[in-house]
């Protein structure tokens, strides 16, 4: 099992302190990991006990890797930010009582930079044979705004990834490495727009045959 550094976590945790940002979720898996999903933020359950795709969407994504043959101890998974990005709203009780509820948001960039230390050294020491981002934000991420989840699901990018220029800045610069990107949607999607399940399982054909030379070096 792969753990990042504790200093990392505390100034990431540091950083993130402006936002309107709770928990705090470790990446998970193996240190030479078959695929790091690269995910956008974790949501409410995975704040409540830690485990990172654990919750409804979680749920989908595990058919997804059972319908491809490949097992969660295959997986490292990670995601843009690692905190529960959260918008206040206010709302009224059957009896007209005013009562707030938190609601999962999208992470902004700057919500985006404050935790990218974290993924940049994931990337830097995990080795994984291959990255599968989910939904825009976490391909985004990694290959900046040109790309887009409709256009690009289900092909292969060859390509260096983002990393902060350093810690203190907000500029991008690009990696050394070369990676082998997979990006295809989230599983969150399905509930939004049930017709991008097709789409989903073609992608998921496609990443198996990817991954057939893989399994057996
Ligand atoms: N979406 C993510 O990106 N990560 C999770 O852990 C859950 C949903």
């Amino acid at each position: 099992m792969y753990v990042i550094p504790e200093t990392l976590v505390d100034l990431c945790k540091k950083r993130m302190e402006p936002y309107n940002c709770e928990g705090f979720v470790y990446g998970k898996g193996p240190s030479t990991p078959e695929i790091m999903i690269v995910g956008e933020a974790p949501g409410e359950t995975e704040i409540h006990n830690g485990m990172p795709f654990s919750g409804r969407a979680g749920k989908v994504l595990d058919e997804f890797f059972n319908y491809i043959g490949v097992s969660r101890e295959d997986i490292y998974f990670t995601s843009t930010v690692r905190s529960r990005p959260y918008k206040i709203v206010h709302k009224k009780s059957d009896n007209n009582e005013t009562f707030i509820k938190k609601y999962n948001r999208a992470p902004t960039m700057k919500e985006q930079l404050a935790h990218a230390p974290i993924l940049d050294y994931e990337l830097q020491h995990i080795k994984p044979k291959q990255l599968v981002t989910l939904g825009n934000i976490g391909l985004q991420r990694l290959v900046g705004k040109d790309y887009s989840i409709s256009d690009v699901h289900g092909e292969v990018i060859h390509s260096k990834v983002r990393k902060l220029k350093d810690m203190d800045s907000t500029e991008w610069i690009v990696s050394d490495e070369t990676y082998s990107i997979f990006p295809t949607f989230h599983p969150a999607s399905i509930f939004y727009n049930r017709s991008l399940e097709k789409e989903i399982y073609k992608d998921l054909d496609k990443l198996k045959k990817l991954l057939e030379p893989m399994k057996k070096s």
